[in-house]
C-alpha cells in the first residue's frame, strides 16, 4: 500500500474527473473513498480510463453503518463494486465500530478475502478496546485500522497497540480538516524547512510509520501534498509537534461506540 494517498471525502461527482486525473498526472496511486462519499463511480471511471495499469493503483472502500450485519454487508459490497465497475478492490474497511453489529459485519468481511474481489480487509474509527474484542474473535486479523490522526490528536497508546498487533495504522484527516493550518506553532517548523504547514502535517504521520490520506479538491495543494518525500523532520521538530496533543477532534467520537 502507498504510504500516501488521496482522500476523496467531498470531492464532489462533477469536479471528480478533473481532481482524479490532476492526481494520477501527479503520481497519486492510492484512492480512499467509501459508499458514503458517493463519488466510488468516478473513482472507479478514472481507474478505468487511466493508461496507468490497474495493479499499480490502491483503492480503498468502505462499509457504511446503516449497512451493517452480515447480509446487509455482502450486499454492499456488491452495491459498491458496481459503482466502481472495477474486478477488485484493494482493501475494503468497516467505516465505524457499530455496537452489536461489527462483529457480523467482519464474519462478511472475511468471506470477501476468499473471493478475491477484495484484496485485503480492515476496520476504521477502532478503538483499542473494539481491537481486543475483534482480535478475540476473528480468523482474519485486519490489515489497517484507518483513524483521526494528527499532532492535536496524537493517539499514542493506539498506535503502540496496533504495531504490536502487527495491525497498520493510517491516519485520516491528517490536516486536521483544514482547522489548524494556520496554527503559529506549526507554521514556524514550516518556516523552518521552507514547507507548507500541511507538508509538515504530512512528514509527521509518515515519520511515525503512520501512511495518510491528506484531501484535497485543489491542483496547487495536490501538488503540495505530494511533495513531501524531499525532507526530514529532526528528532527535536517530531516531539515539538507530539507535545501539541490536545485531544481534539475534527470529527465524531468512536468512543461513542461501546
Ligand atoms: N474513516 C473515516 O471515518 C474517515 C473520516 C474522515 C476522513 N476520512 C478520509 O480521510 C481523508 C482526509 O481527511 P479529511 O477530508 O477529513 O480532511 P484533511 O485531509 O485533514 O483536510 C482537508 C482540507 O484541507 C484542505 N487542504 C488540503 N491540502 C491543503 C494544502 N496543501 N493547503 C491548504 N489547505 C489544504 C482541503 O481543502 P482543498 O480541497 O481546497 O485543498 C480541505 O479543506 C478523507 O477525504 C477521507 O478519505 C476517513
Amino acid at each position: 500500500m502507498p504510504v500516501l494517498g488521496l482522500g476523496v471525502y467531498q470531492i464532489r461527482p462533477n469536479q471528480a474527473k478533473q481532481v482524479f486525473q490532476w492526481a494520477i498526472d501527479m503520481g497519486y496511486r492510492l484512492f480512499d473513498t467509501a459508499s458514503l462519499y458517493g463519488n466510488e463511480k468516478e473513482v472507479g471511471q478514472a481507474i478505468l480510463k487511466s493508461t496507468v495499469t490497474r495493479s499499480e493503483f490502491f483503492i480503498t472502500s468502505k462499509l457504511w453503518n446503516t449497512d451493517q450485519g452480515y447480509n446487509n454487508a455482502l450486499s454492499a459490497f456488491e452495491n459498491s463494486m458496481d459503482q466502481f465497475g472495477l474486478d477488485y478492490i484493494d482493501l475494503y474497511l468497516i467505516h465505524w465500530p457499530v455496537t452489536n453489529l461489527r462483529l457480523e459485519s467482519w464474519t462478511a468481511l472475511e468471506s470477501l478475502v476468499e473471493t478475491e474481489r477484495v484484496k485485503a480487509v480492515g476496520v476504521s474509527n477502532y478503538m483499542i478496546n473494539h481491537l481486543e474484542e475483534l482480535l478475540q474473535k476473528c480468523s482474519v486479523i485486519p490489515v489497517i485500522n484507518q483513524v483521526e490522526f494528527h499532532p492535536w490528536l496524537y493517539k499514542k497508546a493506539l498506535l503502540k497497540y496496533c504495531e504490536e498487533n502487527r495491525i497498520q495504522l493510517q491516519a485520516y484527516s491528517p490536516l486536521t480538516k483544514g482547522q489548524k493550518l494556520g496554527d503559529k506553532k506549526l507554521k514556524k517548523i514550516g518556516d523552518k524547512y521552507g514547507k507548507s504547514p500541511s507538508q509538515i502535517l504530512i512528514r509527521w504521520c509518515l515519520q511515525h510509520n503512520v501512511p495518510t490520506i491528506p484531501k484535497s479538491a485543489n491542483k496547487q495543494h495536490l501538488e503540495q501534498n505530494i511533495n513531501v518525500f524531499d525532507f526530514h523532520l529532526t528528532q527535536k521538530d517530531m516531539m515539538k509537534l507530539d507535545l501539541m496533543n490536545q485531544d481534539y477532534s475534527v470529527t465524531w467520537d468512536p468512543r461513542d461506540y461501546p
